[in-house]
């Protein structure tokens, strides 16, 4: 194992800390890190200003290929976009679009962190650690909530509740690559751990994953 490139895959649903958990794992092993979910969000962005139809499979394949300086739009974090994109990432045409982009990313000399629904099982099924995250939807809600007021955005908290179950349900349940903990993941529940916390047991796990 020693001679491979350190790979971690990352997975979990929407708000669980698997971005930060990613980034902190990225830092402490000084690996290059990909958002993968940043890609359906770009797509879902660009589908967005073409005024493109999320129900329509030939508008999100276009948008997909059509991501380019849309990586770090600010709007990218937006509610909308990040609903949309999970509409579009049902399509198995959108996914192929972005699948070679994320499986070169994982397959540099360097290594990588990658996080997204379907590292662990799709871009990625040979890394050397899967982390599953999650944490109950109620709490996900609550972090949701603060992140999107602190933005100056005032929304009601049962309605970021009802929209992170409603993501839950799109992501885990279509037919392609869905949101489903790979059978060789950890799981690591954060419902409890705060942001420091979460990335120490992250490492901890990472770590036994190199030991074994
Ligand atoms: O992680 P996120 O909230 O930024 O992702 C936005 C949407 O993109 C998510 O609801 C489903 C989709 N997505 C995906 O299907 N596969 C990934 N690897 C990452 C994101």
């Amino acid at each position: 194992m020693a001679d491979h490139p350190l790979v971690i895959a990352v997975d979990g649903p929407a708000a669980s800390g698997k971005g930060t958990i990613a980034k902190g794992l990225a830092r402490h092993f000084g690996l290059p890190h990909l958002d993968t979910g940043k890609l359906y969000r770009a797509a879902a962005l660009a589908l967005l200003r073409h005024d493109g139809d999320p129900d329509s499979e030939f508008s999100a394949i276009r948008a997909a290929q059509d991501i380019a300086g849309l990586l770090d739009d600010p709007e990218l974090k937006s509610e909308t976009v990040g609903g949309i994109a999970s509409r579009i990432s049902a399509y198995p045409a959108v996914r192929a679009v972005l699948l070679e982009r994320q499986r070169d990313f994982a397959a540099q000399e360097s290594g990588a962190v990658l996080d997204g629904r379907d590292i662990g099982t799709v871009i990625a099924p040979h890394a050397t650690a899967k982390l599953f995250v999650t944490a109950s939807s109620e709490e996900r809600a609550r972090r949701r909530h603060a992140e999107l007021v602190a933005n100056g955005l005032p929304v009601h908290l049962a309605d970021v509740l009802i929209d992170i179950r409603a993501r839950d349900e799109r992501d885990s349940h279509r037919s392609a690559a869905p949101l489903v903990q790979a059978e060789d993941a950890l799981l690591l529940d954060t419902t409890a751990l705060g942001p420091d916390d979460a990335l120490a047991e992250a490492i901890r796990l990472v770590e036994g994953c190199l030991r074994s």
